[in-house]
């Protein structure tokens, strides 16, 4: 088995481990951009009444789409209950009612047709299978519903592309480590990122997985994709 699909096996534990420091390594190392892409994400949705927002880590999306009245019920699912916990007292904190489920995206433990809409930022690169993640969100989906998934991807410009792997590989994995105190975590995400499909080849995915009218939008110079499509 691959590095990568072994650690996979422990994405729970692993996110528990970094959860009381993730929000604060997220917005720092990236300079605070990944607010910008959730809240470009958020925009992309279309009005939803029960949201579905898969991974949903320590909440940053669903509060974001909550605020801009894109969604009037949020339920979350996650393998991690450290970030969930996490996103539980941020959502009390604004008042915010939203349920959080522990479980897995590959499996969840949803009826079919459940959710007016399905949202998903930074959760997919981390299924062990992505295609089953991928029809679950599917199968919870009402007909006419709309997917909305945020998710790294690789720059396309060589310039960039060396930068990006310069701070992928040396500068994140480094800051991650002696803030989180976890060795491996920001190693994973690294390798993560680097070894996951994007553009065309993620929207292949959706298409095999059920959806129709699959569009993508690259931000920040393509390090990151907004994918949206339809049920
Ligand atoms: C990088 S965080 C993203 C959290 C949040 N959506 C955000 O935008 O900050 C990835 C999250 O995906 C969760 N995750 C990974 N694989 C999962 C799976 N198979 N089922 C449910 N959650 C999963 C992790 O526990 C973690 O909370």
């Amino acid at each position: 088995m691959q590095p990568v699909l072994e650690e996979k096996q422990h994405i729970g534990q692993l996110f528990d481990r970094i959860a009381s420091t993730y929000d604060g390594l997220n917005h720092g190392l990236s300079l605070n951009i990944d607010r910008r892409w959730r809240r470009k994400t958020v925009a992309r949705m279309v009005p939803a009444k029960h949201v579905l927002d898969v991974a949903i880590g320590t909440a940053d999306l669903t509060i974001e789409m909550l605020r801009r009245g894109k969604a009037e019920q949020v339920t979350g699912i996650d393998l991690s209950d450290q970030m969930m916990a996490i996103g539980e007292k941020k959502c009390e904190a604004k008042h915010l009612s939203v349920e959080f489920v522990l479980g897995n995206a590959q499996h969840m433990p949803f009826d079919d047709a459940s959710f007016d809409g399905v949202t998903c930022a930074f959760g997919c690169r981390n299924f062990s299978d992505l295609d089953e993640g991928l029809r679950e969100m599917y199968r919870v989906l009402k007909p006419g519903g709309q997917v909305t998934i945020l998710e790294f991807s690789y720059p396309t410009r060589r310039y960039i592309r060396v930068l990006y792997d310069f701070y992928f590989t040396h500068v994140l994995p480094t800051i991650g480590r002696i803030v989180s105190r976890d060795k491996t975590a920001y190693t994973y995400l690294n390798k993560s990122v680097k070894s996951f499909c994007w553009g065309e080849a993620f929207a292949q995915h959706l298409h095999d997985a059920g959806f129709s009218n699959e569009h993508f939008e690259t931000l920040t110079l393509g390090i990151a994709t907004i994918y949206t499509a339809i049920k």
